[in-house]
Order: structure tokens, then sequence, then C-alpha cells
């Protein structure tokens, strides 16, 4: 009962403001009148408490929490509250040298979220996208299964799909990020993926593209890049198209010369409100430590 007044809560949130409000607050206190593992409100406070003793400390984490709530409130977004979560544990917890790379950004709503955490790290944050929504599909990419969703869940990509402007991603960001770190580059990736517009090392990666040969443009451009203990993280792992585009074999031995690193999360791992996302962290001989690090629950 309680998990059907949320929904209907949250359906009708984005009409009023009032609404809004409650709906947060319901989000927020969820874990802790359920008692439910699996939920937004269970993995906030883990989120703010994993803040002790540490230089990201529990008021900094709050206060990255509300402005990321708000973002969820006035900003058209295609990712989960959990999910901002996720990128942020991992983005405060990674010891890795570069910039930030974000490829498909929608209406801005992740991008502010990650431009806010790059400025408190002190990196860049670079932006790709078409800002004309998804390309023209192959007939080979218009379809793909969810690794966790019947059959009835059908992806629906077709062209020009989560289209926005860039001055309106850029206007979004700037009222609810941090536009000073941002760059935005505009364009298919399989055109503005160069050398010349990604920084020559890059930390962290957030890939949402949805279609697998986006993905895999993404991937193939980026992953060499990716500095030691780096972070790819991609929100469409829990696509089958797009991990046999990620996990492909001749990429792996003819292309990038190693063995592909574990993927975690990837359409059951994290949470059931975080099914899209997987990661990959670059290195050989990494410590538990640090891989235990970058996840929410330690
Ligand atoms: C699901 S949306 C991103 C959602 C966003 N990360 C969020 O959390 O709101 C997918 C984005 O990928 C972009 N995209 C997909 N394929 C692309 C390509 N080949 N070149 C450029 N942009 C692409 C689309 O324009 C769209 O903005």
């Amino acid at each position: 009962m309680r998990l059907i007044l949320k929904r209907s809560v949250l359906g009708i949130a984005k009409r009023s403001r009032l609404v809004t409000d409650v709906a947060a607050y319901i989000m927020r206190h969820s874990s802790t009148q359920t008692n439910m593992k699996d939920t937004y409100g269970y993995f906030r406070e883990r989120f703010t408490n994993n803040g002790k003793d540490k230089d990201a400390n529990e008021s900094i984490r709050e206060d990255l929490v509300r402005q990321f709530e708000r973002i969820d409130q006035e900003v058209p977004i295609a990712s989960t509250p959990t999910d901002g979560l996720f990128l942020a544990e991992m983005l405060l917890n990674m010891e890795a040298d570069g910039d930030i790379v974000e490829c498909g950004c929608y209406a801005g709503g992740s991008s502010a979220k990650l431009s806010l955490l790059a400025k408190l790290l002190n990196r860049k944050l670079i932006v790709f996208d078409s800002f004309e929504g998804l390309p023209v599909v192959e007939q080979y990419y218009l379809r793909d299964q969810h690794c966790r969703r019947s059959n009835d869940w059908v992806t629906d990509w077709s062209e020009g799909r989560y289209a926005a402007r860039l001055d309106e991603v850029q206007s979004n960001i700037e009222q609810y990020g941090e536009f000073s770190v941002c760059s935005l580059v505009k364009g298919w990736f399989n055109e503005t993926l160069t050398r010349g517009n990604l920084p020559e090392q890059v930390s962290f990666v957030f890939a949402d593209v949805d279609l697998a040969n986006s993905a895999r443009d993404c991937f193939v451009a980026i992953w060499p890049l990716v500095s030691n203990r780096g972070i790819y993280v991609t929100h469409d792992t829990a696509y089958i198209k797009v991990l046999q585009e990620l996990y492909n074999p001749k990429l792996w031995k003819e292309q990038f010369k190693s063995m592909p690193p574990i993927l975690f999360g990837a359409g059951y791992g994290l949470c059931n409100d975080s099914p899209h996302i997987g990661y990959l962290v670059k290195g050989e001989s990494l410590s538990s430590e640090y891989l235990k690090s970058l996840t929410i629950d330690k």
C-alpha cells in the first residue's frame, strides 16, 4: 500500500511544488519507515553517513544530496536519484588522475550533479552529446533486451528521443550545478570523441547513451585514456547488446590488448533503483579495499 502511495505521489509530483516537496519527503524517509535496504532513503542515509571522518564530510554530503534532490525535482532527468548517489560515492573515493567525461546528458540533470562533484574535486567536466537526441538507429540496434526486466519492457529508441538544446542544457547546469568547470561538445560521438576534444587523462566517465553502437563508440574512444584506478560507468549495462559490444572479445584482444576488467553492478548488482548502472575500474592489482570504497553500502 505504501509503495502504491509512493508511486502515485511521485507520478504527479512534476505538476505542483507542494506535491514535489511531499514526494521528496517520502523518498527521503521511505527507508526508515519500511526498513527496506533497497530504497533511496536507505542509500541517502548511508551516503551521508559515509562522510564521517572524511574530507567530504557529512555536512558536505548532506548539502550535495539536497542539491541533487533539487535537480531531480526541477530538471527532466533519465537517471534515478540512487544513480546520482552511486556516482557521487565513486567520485568522492576515487584515487585517479584526470578530468571527468560525460557522454549523453539529455537536459543536463546528470551533468549538473557531476558538475557539483567536479567543482568539489577540482576537476573539469567535459560533456558530449548531439543536443538533438538519439541519432537515426540501424535496425539491429533499434531494440535491445533488458537483463532484468520482462519482455513486456521494450526499448523505444527513436530518432530525436531525449533531445534537449545546448543552450537549455547550459542554462540548467548554470541554475542547478556549477557551469564554471564544464565544457559542452556538440555532435555525434563518432565525430566528436577525438583526442583533440577529450582530455589527455580521464579519471571518470559517465556514459548514458542507450544504443549499443553509441555505447561502443564512447567506450572505444575513451577507455584507452582512462587513468590507473579510474572508473568507467555506463548507464546502459542492463542491455544485452550493449554488454556484448563492451565485452566483444575481438575489441579486447586486438585493440586494447588486455583482459577486460570485472563489471560491477550491471542489471542486478547495486540496487533495484539502479539496474542500469555498471562500472569498470582500470588497473591491475587493485585492492579490494579500494574497490569497496567506491560503493555506498560499505
Ligand atoms: C538517456 S539520455 C541521457 C540521460 C542523462 N544522462 C540523464 O541522466 O538525464 C541519452 C543521451 O545520449 C545522446 N546520444 C545517444 N547516442 C548519441 C550519439 N551517437 N551521439 C551523440 N549523442 C548521442 C542523446 O542525445 C541523449 O541526450
